[in-house]
């Protein structure tokens, strides 16, 4: 079964990596410009997984599935690992899921072929010390419904503007009761009304600059070691300016 369908097409990122373009939502997967997998480890899972360094388990959130870049990235990350690793994520695309065994991974990818395939066919993979569940479904009912509380979230849905619902306050407000104390939220985002959500819902917000991409947006309950945004600065700057809710947003 070839990958592409009227809903999304391959597209190769300037890593060299291929991600996809969604007609639905008219954007890339990744940033085209940072490169799929280039994004993921950059702006995700790499700060992520600094910060959970000294963990024997972590449980992440990875909002939403997608192409699966972050959570393959994350076990890319720690090959030469024995920590335990539960990847929780949501994904509404059932068809997208299934023809993940047809797309074109990085070769750094290569290893987790089997675990493509069951997550494409059953949407889990199990082993001694993963698990990766996959929830075909809208990822705003899971945040609401699931009693896990989690050490990483990975907030990678599409963008503000083209699926604001995963980015109003009223999301962030669940997504912040089901982070630990010490868990850090990741994003590509660094739009102030995302800021302001955050911040709203009992989140200290960072800015996440480095070489090679661009700034992104770190939170968190706990201090972490990153140049602090001060959003009630900015959000003085610009008095007009809100989080979005969900009362003013659809899809
Ligand atoms: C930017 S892509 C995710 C990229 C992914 N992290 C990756 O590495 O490939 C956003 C994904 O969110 C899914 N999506 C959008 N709204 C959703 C919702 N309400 N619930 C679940 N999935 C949703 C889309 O189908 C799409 O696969």
């Amino acid at each position: 079964m070839a990958f592409d369908s009227k809903k999304h097409q391959a597209t190769q990122s300037d890593d060299g990596s291929f991600t996809a373009y969604s007609t639905e939502f008219e954007e890339h997967y990744h940033s085209t410009k940072d490169g799929a997998l280039h994004e993921s480890l950059s702006k995700h899972v790499l700060p992520a997984l600094k910060h959970t360094n000294n963990k024997d388990e972590i449980i992440i959130l990875d909002i939403c599935f997608g192409l699966g870049f972050n959570t393959l990235a994350t076990l890319y990350a720690l090959k030469d690992s024995k920590k335990n690793v539960h990847i929780y994520s949501p994904e509404f695309d059932e068809d997208l899921v299934r023809s993940l065994v047809d797309f074109t991974y990085p070769k750094e990818f290569s290893d987790y072929k089997d675990i493509i395939l069951s997550l494409a066919k059953t949407q889990e993979y199990k082993s001694e010390n993963l698990s990766i569940t996959i929830f075909l479904g809208d990822a705003r009912v899971f945040v609401k419904d699931t009693n896990v509380k989690f050490d990483i979230v990975y907030q990678d849905a599409f963008s503000p503007s083209n699926n604001p619902l995963l980015w109003t306050s009223e999301y962030f407000k669940d997504i912040s009761n089901l982070m630990k104390k010490d868990a850090i939220l990741t994003t590509y985002s660094t739009a102030l009304a995302t800021r302001i959500a955050l911040e709203e819902n009992g989140l200290k917000v960072y800015l996440h600059k480095g070489e090679g991409f661009r700034s992104a947006t770190l939170a968190s309950k706990s201090e972490l070691d990153y140049e602090k945004v001060n959003v009630e600065h900015k959000m003085s700057c610009n008095p007009q300016l809100t989080s979005l809710r969900d009362e003013t947003s659809s899809f």
